[in-house]
């Protein structure tokens, strides 16, 4: 029996590590507000949490203000918005330096202040976007959608399918229930973070509807996201390892179904949805139709001109004994992760939602795993790991193939 382990916390525990009211002078009245919004171009749609996905003729400019900004998903909303013309204000603590698109924070607005304890920075100004994407506190997202609720247009968050957990259906819509609370009893630590994420992204998502009102509220719900610049090196496993060749070990069973989505797919599209002033939730999941995972591994080897095999290994028993509990997008779909690979795209793909190519997107993520914007360290750290799947996958396989014979 595979013991229980936590997927989007483990994913994101690595982002959780990193980082350890005034009201406008003239405060304008909701009326006027909706009015000069109107007057503008961004109407409030009149359809609420419109499907209609259709590219406004011409692309108004939005004065855009990310919360965050500088780690994985902020950078490239940031190239992308300032390449349709958009300019960015950002709000962080100022710590963090991103590792693709440098050239772009030369072109923002520096905002600097603390989610925590200083949003001074943040009591002047207003904007036709708010990109939530540092919020991991109800209490942050609560503070900056009442502080901006009167001064910006649209408050965009940044969630997560995380809020679906425990994962039990098999077509998880935007109208799937979300975690409002967490169990009494729970079994392990795990869980209780797994759950404690859920549950905080759903009450954040519902304190900007409260803030901003259902109709101002754009919610994006990633699956697993990854891409240059991503720092949680769960999936990294895939592009090093594909492009060395070989045997190359595939867990799960044939039929184990998986999902994810590159982060600059992500990226333009949230910018995207609010250029087209569409509002509502949406699930953010990768690719277009149902994958396996040897159907994933055997595309994103097409990335690489070298000669390989794979090596299915369907027990997840045999897997688990020899630390391999999860090998993203490969999430064993048993028990509470039953359906993690089961979320519907089709309101964010009628939306405008697009995928890139994964040959693509795997090729790009080694070149920049090993360029200069990673140091040789950082790539031992991950690479040269002696509890790392990557090293201990040639000892599996022969284990593996002894074992059947
Ligand atoms: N990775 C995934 O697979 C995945 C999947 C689904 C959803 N998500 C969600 O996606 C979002 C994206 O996060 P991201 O890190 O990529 O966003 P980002 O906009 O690229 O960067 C977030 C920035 O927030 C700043 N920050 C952290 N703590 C702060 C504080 N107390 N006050 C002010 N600023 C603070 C940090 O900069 P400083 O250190 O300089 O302050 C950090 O660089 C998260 O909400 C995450 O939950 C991620």
């Amino acid at each position: 029996m595979l013991k229980f382990i936590s997927t989007f916390y483990l994913i994101e525990k690595h982002y959780l590590s990193l980082s350890t009211t005034n009201t406008m002078k003239n405060h304008k009245s909701r009326r006027d507000f909706i009015k000069k919004s109107i007057a503008v171009g961004i109407a409030i749609p009149i359809l609420g949490s419109s499907l209609l996905a259709c590219e406004s003729k011409e692309t108004k400019k939005l004065k855009i203000l990310i919360l965050g900004g500088t780690s994985f998903l902020g950078p490239h909303q940031i190239k992308y918005a300032l390449d349709r013309g958009h300019s960015v204000s950002i709000f962080t603590r100022g710590k963090t330096k991103s590792t693709v698109h440098p050239e772009v924070f030369s072109q923002v607005e520096h905002l600097i202040g603390d989610r925590n304890d200083n949003l001074t920075a943040l009591e002047k100004g207003e904007w036709d976007l708010v990109i939530d994407n540092s919020g991991r506190d109800v209490k942050w997202t609560t503070d900056t959608a009442e502080l901006l609720k009167d001064r910006a247009k649209l408050y965009m968050y940044t969630s997560s399918t995380g809020v679906y957990y425990p994962y039990l259906g098999d077509n998880i819509t935007e109208k799937t229930e979300t975690l409002t609370k967490e169990p009494e009893a729970l079994e392990s630590e795990d869980e209780k973070l797994e759950y404690w994420y859920g549950v905080m992204k759903t009450n954040s998502e519902n304190a900007v509807v409260k803030a901003f009102g259902i109709d101002r509220t754009i919610i994006a719900r990633p699956t697993y996201m990854f891409g240059p610049g991503d720092k949680t090196n769960r999936f990294i496993h895939w592009p090093v390892r594909l492009a060395k060749g070989g045997e190359v070990m595939v867990p799960g069973k044939v039929d184990d179904l998986v999902q994810y989505a590159d982060v600059r797919d992500v990226a333009e599209f949230m910018i995207r949805l609010a250029e087209n002033n569409t509002t509502g939730k949406f699930n953010i999941a990768g690719p277009t139709n149902q994958q396996t995972m040897q159907e994933f591994v055997n595309e994103a080897k097409s990335a690489f001109d070298v000669d390989s095999k794979t090596v299915l290994i369907d027990d997840y028993d045999f897997l688990e004994k020899n630390g391999v509990y999860y090998l993203v997008p490969w999430i064993p779909p048993i028990g509470k992760n039953y359906g993690s690979s089961r979320t519907a795209n089709s309101k964010a793909i009628a939306a405008g939602l697009t995928f890139r190519d994964l040959k693509t997107s795997v090729k790009e993520m080694h070149d920049w795993w090993y360029s200069d914007a990673m140091t040789q360290e950082q790539r031992d750290k991950f690479e040269k790991n002696p509890k790392g799947v990557l090293k201990k996958e040639e000892e599996i396989i022969k284990k593996w193939k002894a074992l059947k014979g």
